[in-house]
Parts: structure tokens; C-alpha cells; sequence
């Protein structure tokens, strides 16, 4: 009886690899008959490729197509498409969820960084950029072809497709708003196999839906970028803020009055604490006497002291943040961590919450020995240009909210212990809070969501419009990851 199941088994397992096998064979047959390159296993360019950020998150895919032409990825597509496979573009690698590859294994990949091309048009400061870009190759390329810019993150590793297509927050946002608020339109190919233009004008509800949850739709293979001219020179400055647990929710009550209605548009700010320390850092956009002016005496009502300050150019701010060369381009060598990270958007942290936040920061947190941080970015308030931009141009479901909140801790021993750690963190920050009154951001997935929930996190109010959309365009999620929005929750509500 036994054997019998057993051999049963194997015989049904062999039967299905020999099936997977056909399967692949027919994927590189057709890639290679319609000329698109892939990354041969074992090869520096496989190696480099197949690293995500996470390091925790080692995926592997059925196949990395390298496409250098739009023809190319429009034929990788078409034979995942017609082959069954789930199809996944990778841009920067950064997803802290691995979603650039696929966030599971067996998926096909388009792996996009061998196509980065910046062209700004002088006339209009326009720019016309591939979607394999790195955002430092970008900021890089945009200031020397014209003294141009957009905002956007930190770290130039970081790729343009991830970014604005789910928001992209950094050191100028409060002046500048979002990275996607840069994108003047796009060339968005289809799960039905058409290349289509969406912009404000054309193709909108493609537009506003690519814009907050891009991955779910399509794979963009060009963006034209509107784009601002920087200031000359900016101010980088650090602040300590030694808070001590009696302080905390006085001192947070204090940042958020500020960030909602003082904060001016020129100054970008985010708190950054580990175990160790707290401090408040950021870019002005002006010089240090203007900076002090406007800082030091926020900075005395909250009990922090502005520690060191400089100004540069604004090359030099970027590259400040970037920590490495902005100029990131093919072949990347992906920078790793092993780590598991959350984020929370938070319309604000005050009273109750903050008490329950500021107890578990220093009850908790304060005694863990693994490496850990907490980032605060400040998204919005009365003078930022994150909420003076339209909100119904773009499907990014938390531009209301004040803050853009990061919990992240190292995992290279336990993860488990890592994950209870940053849940009850969360849990304790967003127990006393209203259910509109927060959500998470794209861009830092969690890993420990279900895919119902992660969804209603990330998307929030725009959720059910999004899905709809999603029912339209890939009905047989083509662009499946373990977390993208749900056609079916749309046809079942109809
Ligand atoms: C070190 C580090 C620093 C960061 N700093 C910041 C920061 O300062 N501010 C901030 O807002 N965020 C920041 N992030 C988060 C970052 O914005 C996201 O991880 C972003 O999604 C990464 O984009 P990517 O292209 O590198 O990632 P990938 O893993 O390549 O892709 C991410 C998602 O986008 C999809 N995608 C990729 N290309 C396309 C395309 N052409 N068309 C459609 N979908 C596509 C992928 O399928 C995947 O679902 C940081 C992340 C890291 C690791
Ligand atoms: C960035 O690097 C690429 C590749 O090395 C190079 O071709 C390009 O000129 C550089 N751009 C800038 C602005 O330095
Ligand atoms: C694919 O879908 C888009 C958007 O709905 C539509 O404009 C286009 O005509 C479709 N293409 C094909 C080949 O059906
Ligand atoms: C920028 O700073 C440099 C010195 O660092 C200075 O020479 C220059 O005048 C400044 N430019 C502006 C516009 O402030
Ligand atoms: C906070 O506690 C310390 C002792 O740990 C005490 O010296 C200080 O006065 C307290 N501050 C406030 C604002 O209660
Ligand atoms: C800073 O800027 C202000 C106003 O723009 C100007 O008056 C002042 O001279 C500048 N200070 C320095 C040190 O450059
Ligand atoms: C306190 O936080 C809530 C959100 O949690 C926010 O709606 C409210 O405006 C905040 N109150 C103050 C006084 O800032």
C-alpha cells in the first residue's frame, strides 16, 4: 500500500517536471526567436541580476529576459503571455519585498537596467527616460545636460520604475512634491499586448491608476518627465534630539504642530533614531543663517540642538544622502541587506498613540540588541508641496497623510524575532488610532501581510477603483505578485 502511494508520487512528480521542463524549453525558444536576450545561469550578469536588495528575499525566476529595445520587451512578454508564464519587471532591484522578482519563484523577468537613457529636451525641459533607469544616473544626467531636476529618494541604486510608479518620497519632497507628481506621461505596455500613451490628457484612468500602483497594470517603458531647475547651493544639517521617555510624546506633539502648520516649504526633514540615537535631518533649501532662523527655535520648544550643518552645492546635497557616486548604471552590483521592514502612513502621533509609540520605543525597542532603526519622514503639512499637489490625478492613496513612517530591523539570525519586534512596534503606535487615520506605503512592503489586507493598506481608499481597473486591463493577472490588487474582488462586487 505504501509503495504503491509512494511510487504513485514519484510518478506524478516526474510527470509534472517533465512538463515544467517542456514548459521552459519553450519559453527560451521563444525568446531567443524573437532576439531578446537572457541571462545565462551562472553568469556575472545572472549573478548580479537575480540579487535583490533583501537579501532574506532570494527568489528564483524561470527566466531573466535582458531586453534592450521596446520591440524586445514587447516580445518577452508576449511569450510569457502565451506560455503561462506570471511576467515581472525589474528595474532598481530595491523592492523590500523582492517584487522585482516576481516575489515568489518561476516568474519571467524584464530585467530593464541595461536601458537608461536620459534625454532632456532644452526647449521644453522635458525629459524623455527609459524605465531601467537608477534615480542617481537620472539626477545625475538632468543636471548636466540642463540644470534640471525632480525630486525623489535617497538612495540612487534605487530605480525610477519602483519608485514613481508606487510614490517616491526623499530630501525634496516638502519643497517639490512626490517623484511620480513629475511624471508628465508614460508608454505603458498592456497585458492584451498594445503599447499605449497615458498622460492627464490620454488614456487618464491608466495614468492615475500607473501612478500609485503601476505594477499592477503594465510594464512602462518610457517616461517623459516634467522637470524643476534646483536652487545653486543647499544646506544639509543634522540635529540631535536626546529624548527621554518622559519627553517623547510632549516632543512629538511639538514636531507634529510644526510639520502641519509652520514647517516652510523650503525645509526637508525627516527623524532617524536607532538604538543609540535620535536625531532630526535634512535639507534647506537656502543657506545656514536662513536655516538657523528658521530652525533653532522649533528646535529649543522639542529639546534638540542643531549639531552640524553645511552648504553645498546641489550635487553635493544629493550626493550627501546618496552616501555613494549618484551616477549608477549598468552593470550594478546590488547592494544587500537581510532585514524585515514595515512602514506606516500616519495622519498624525499625538496623545494616546504617541504614549503607546513613545512606551514601546523605549521599553522595547531600547533593549534590542539586533540592529534596528526608525525613519520619519515629513510628508506633509499646509506648506508642503505633497499636499498641495491634486490628489485625484494620481491613484498614491496616503498623500493626506503627515507622516511617512519606517520601522526596519537586520534579520541575519532570527527573522522570526525581527518580525514580532517591528509587528508590535506597529501594533502599538496604531492600536489608539483611527482606521482613516493611517495606512502603509508601497514602496516599504511587508512581508507578513496577507494579500487582502496588504492591498487595503497600501491602497486604502482607492482600492475598489483600482481593482476595477486591474479587472479591465490583466484579467488573467499576467502581472501577478503575491500582494497586486485582486480582479476578482472587482467582479465579485459588480
Ligand atoms: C536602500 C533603499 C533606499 C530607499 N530610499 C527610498 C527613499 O528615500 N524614498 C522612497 O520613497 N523610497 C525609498 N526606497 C524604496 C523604493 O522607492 C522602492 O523599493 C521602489 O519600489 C524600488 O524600485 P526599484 O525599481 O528599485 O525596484 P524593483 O524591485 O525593480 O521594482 C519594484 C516594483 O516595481 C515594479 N516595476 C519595476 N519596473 C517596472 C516597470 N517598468 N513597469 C511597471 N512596474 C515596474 C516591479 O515589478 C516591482 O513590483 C528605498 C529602498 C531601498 C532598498
Ligand atoms: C554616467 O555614467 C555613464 C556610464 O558610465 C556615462 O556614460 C555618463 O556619461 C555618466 N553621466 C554623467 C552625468 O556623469
Ligand atoms: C488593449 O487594451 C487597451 C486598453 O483597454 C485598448 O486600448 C487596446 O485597444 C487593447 N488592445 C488590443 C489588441 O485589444
Ligand atoms: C553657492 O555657494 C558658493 C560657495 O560655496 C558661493 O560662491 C555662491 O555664491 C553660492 N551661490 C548662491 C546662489 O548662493
Ligand atoms: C523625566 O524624568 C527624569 C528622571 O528620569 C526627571 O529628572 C525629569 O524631571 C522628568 N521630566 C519631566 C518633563 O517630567
Ligand atoms: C543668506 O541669504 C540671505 C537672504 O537670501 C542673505 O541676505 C545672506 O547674506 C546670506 N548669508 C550668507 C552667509 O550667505
Ligand atoms: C492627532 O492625531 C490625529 C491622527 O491620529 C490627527 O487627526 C489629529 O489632527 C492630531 N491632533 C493634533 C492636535 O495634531
Amino acid at each position: 500500500m505504501h509503495s504503491t502511494v509512494a511510487l504513485c508520487l514519484g510518478l506524478l512528480a516526474s510527470l509534472a517536471q517533465g512538463v515544467a521542463f517542456n514548459k521552459h524549453a519553450a519559453l527560451e525558444d521563444c525568446l531567443s526567436g524573437s532576439k531578446t536576450a537572457v541571462d545565462a545561469i551562472d553568469s556575472d550578469d545572472y549573478t548580479r541580476d537575480v540579487a535583490p536588495f533583501n537579501k532574506r528575499l532570494q527568489f528564483t525566476p524561470a527566466t531573466i529576459a535582458v531586453p534592450t529595445t521596446v520591440e524586445q520587451i514587447q516580445s518577452a512578454v508576449a511569450c510569457g503571455s502565451k506560455l503561462g508564464y506570471k511576467v515581472t519587471a525589474k528595474c532598481g532591484g530595491h523592492s523590500y519585498a523582492s517584487l522585482g522578482l516576481g516575489g515568489e519563484d518561476g516568474h519571467l523577468i524584464i530585467e530593464l537596467d541595461r536601458m537608461n537613457s536620459v534625454v532632456l529636451d532644452k526647449e521644453t525641459n522635458v525629459a524623455t527616460v527609459q524605465s531601467g533607469t537608477r534615480l542617481g544616473h537620472l539626477a545625475a544626467e538632468l543636471f548636466a545636460q540642463g540644470n534640471r531636476a525632480i525630486s525623489h529618494g535617497t538612495c540612487p541604486g534605487v530605480g525610477i520604475s519602483g519608485h514613481v510608479l508606487h510614490g517616491g518620497f526623499g530630501m525634496s519632497s516638502h519643497s517639490r512634491g512626490l517623484a511620480l507628481d513629475w511624471v508628465k506621461g508614460m508608454d505603458v505596455l498592456l497585458a492584451n499586448g498594445s503599447l499605449i500613451h497615458a498622460s492627464a490628457e490620454e488614456n487618464k484612468e491608466v495614468y492615475w491608476g500607473m501612478l500609485g500602483a503601476g505594477s499592477n497594470f503594465g510594464i512602462v517603458t518610457s517616461y517623459e518627465l516634467n522637470t524643476f531647475e534646483p536652487p545653486a547651493n543647499v544646506t544639509w544639517f543634522v540635529a540631535s534630539l536626546p529624548l527621554k521617555q518622559n519627553t517623547t510624546v510632549a516632543a512629538l506633539e511639538g514636531i507634529e504642530d510644526y510639520v502641519r502648520n509652520t514647517m516652510p516649504a523650503e525645509l526637508n526633514m525627516r527623524l532617524y533614531a536607532t538604538r543609540q540615537f535620535t536625531q532630526l535631518e535634512g535639507i534647506y533649501q537656502g543657506n545656514k543663517t536662513e536655516l538657523e532662523a528658521v530652525l533653532k527655535p522649533f528646535l529649543s520648544k522639542i529639546g534638540g540642538t542643531l549639531a552640524t550643518s553645511q552648504t553645498v552645492t546641489w550635487i553635493k546635497g544629493l550626493e550627501h544622502f546618496a552616501t555613494v557616486k549618484l551616477n549608477q548604471t549598468y552593470p550594478y552590483t546590488q547592494v544587500q541587506e537581510q532585514f524585515y521592514g514595515k512602514s506606516l502612513e500616519l495622519s498624525g502621533l499625538n496623545g494616546t498613540a504617541a504614549k503607546s509609540f513613545a512606551d514601546y520605543w523605549f521599553n522595547v525597542a531600547k533593549q534590542e540588541t539586533a540592529h534596528w532603526y526608525l525613519q520619519v519622514d515629513f510628508q506633509g503639512g499646509v506648506n508642503s508641496a505633497v499636499w498641495k499637489a491634486d490628489s485625484e490625478l494620481t491613484s498614491y492613496a496616503h498623500r493626506d497623510k503627515l507622516y511617512i513612517m519606517q520601522f526596519y530591523i537586520s534579520t541575519t539570525s532570527t527573522p522570526e524575532t525581527g518580525f514580532d519586534f517591528v509587528n508590535g512596534w506597529a501594533e502599538a503606535t496604531t492600536s489608539a488610532l483611527e482606521a482613516d487615520d493611517w495606512g502603509m506605503y508601497f514602496n516599504y512592503p511587508d512581508t507578513q501581510l496577507d494579500r487582502a489586507k496588504a492591498q487595503e493598506m497600501y491602497w486604502g481608499k482607492n482600492l475598489a477603483r483600482l481593482q476595477k481597473l486591474k479587472a479591465e486591463l490583466d484579467p488573467n493577472e499576467l502581472f501577478y505578485y503575491p500582494v497586486s490588487l485582486n480582479p476578482e474582488a472587482a467582479l465579485e462586487s459588480l
